[in-house]
């Protein structure tokens, strides 16, 4: 039962080094060193390309990522069960980031950037953190783990999906029918929804505007979620206060783009979490062995919705 990966070299020689510490037994192999196409039961991959075709006996598709919207899920035999990773390491570096790009917000940072360019020596009140409203669009493994993380601050914190969730400690809130509620409740919005033909340009005017006025953005999706003209516009009207971007559309952001010299907006290269060898292959390791055991995988995909 060959696994085949195809993504990032270097990471490749890390996979396939603890594939041979912790799995001796599973015959690992880094694109485009594929031998035998016939007995690649496994491919994880990020852009697999015309691959899937080439290999007859395939069983499953891995993303080597949380995201699928880069898979080309057409050209994937219907048979084949599409999984997203899910393990330990994305989640952790997701914790970190949001977590501070939310106390950034929350206490101010970005007024205090623009005060010491100005070298203004300019307290501002403390808000209590039970007194602004954080809120998270799309309640999957990492938004869940976002908001039980929030929770240990004191945040007032909410969360929206398509479909009903229940999580202790949070307001949820589901569908098109209660999407314009949550807004209106929340000050700081933290994107974490998957990229499918639903949510792209969702953060647009209409959503801008539905939040409280002064409220913020914290964008971990997808760029093409984003309509960045209408970030702009709300942030010069002051509708939205500031804006941390982990995600932009196109990436690279070009160098002439206006989002870049915004003082109220934090851009960074599309980092805020990644896949971590050491702790993915334990997780697709467990996802081989149900897979062989016939149980449900982990992260596996509903090909309708898309994620
Ligand atoms: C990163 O964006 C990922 O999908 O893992």
């Amino acid at each position: 039962m060959t696994v085949l990966y195809k993504a990032d070299p270097v990471r490749g020689a890390q996979w396939s080094a603890l594939f041979a510490q912790r799995a001796p037994d599973v015959p690992f192999r880094v694109w485009p060193d594929i031998g035998d196409p016939a007995l690649i039961r496994y491919l994880v991959a990020w852009h697999p390309g015309d691959l899937v075709q080439t290999l007859p006996n395939l069983e499953a598709v891995f993303s080597v990522g949380a995201g699928v919207d880069q898979l080309d899920l057409a050209s994937v035999p219907a048979h084949l069960p599409v999984v997203r990773m899910i393990e330990p390491g994305i989640v952790e570096g997701m914790l970190e980031y949001v977590s501070e790009a939310v106390l950034a917000i929350h206490r101010d940072l970005f007024d205090y950037a623009l005060a010491q360019q100005a070298r203004a020596w300019k307290p501002l009140p403390l808000t209590p953190a039970s007194a602004r409203r954080v809120g998270v669009l799309g309640l999957g493994m990492l938004g869940v783990a976002v908001l039980e993380r929030l929770r240990i601050f004191g945040f007032d914190c909410a969360g929206w999906s398509r479909s009903a969730h229940t999580l202790e400690g949070v307001r949820c809130y589901a569908g098109a029918d209660e999407f314009e509620t949550f807004l209106a409740r929340t000050d700081v919005l933290i994107c974490l929804l998957p990229l499918t033909d639903a949510t792209r340009g969702l953060l647009a005017r209409r959503v801008f505007d539905a939040l409280p006025t002064g409220a913020s953005l914290v964008h971990v999706g997808r760029g093409p979620q984003l309509v960045a003209d209408d970030l702009l516009d709300a942030l010069a009207r002051g509708q939205l206060r500031s804006a941390v971007l982990d995600v932009t559309d196109p990436e690279p952001l070009p160098p002439d783009h206006p989002l870049w010299t915004q003082p109220r907006v934090r851009i960074t290269p599309h980092i805020a979490s990644a896949t971590r060898p050491d702790t993915a292959v334990d997780s697709l390791l467990d996802n081989l062995r149900r897979h062989c055991a016939g149980e449900p995988m982990i992260g596996l995909i509903d090909r309708q919705l898309g994620y």
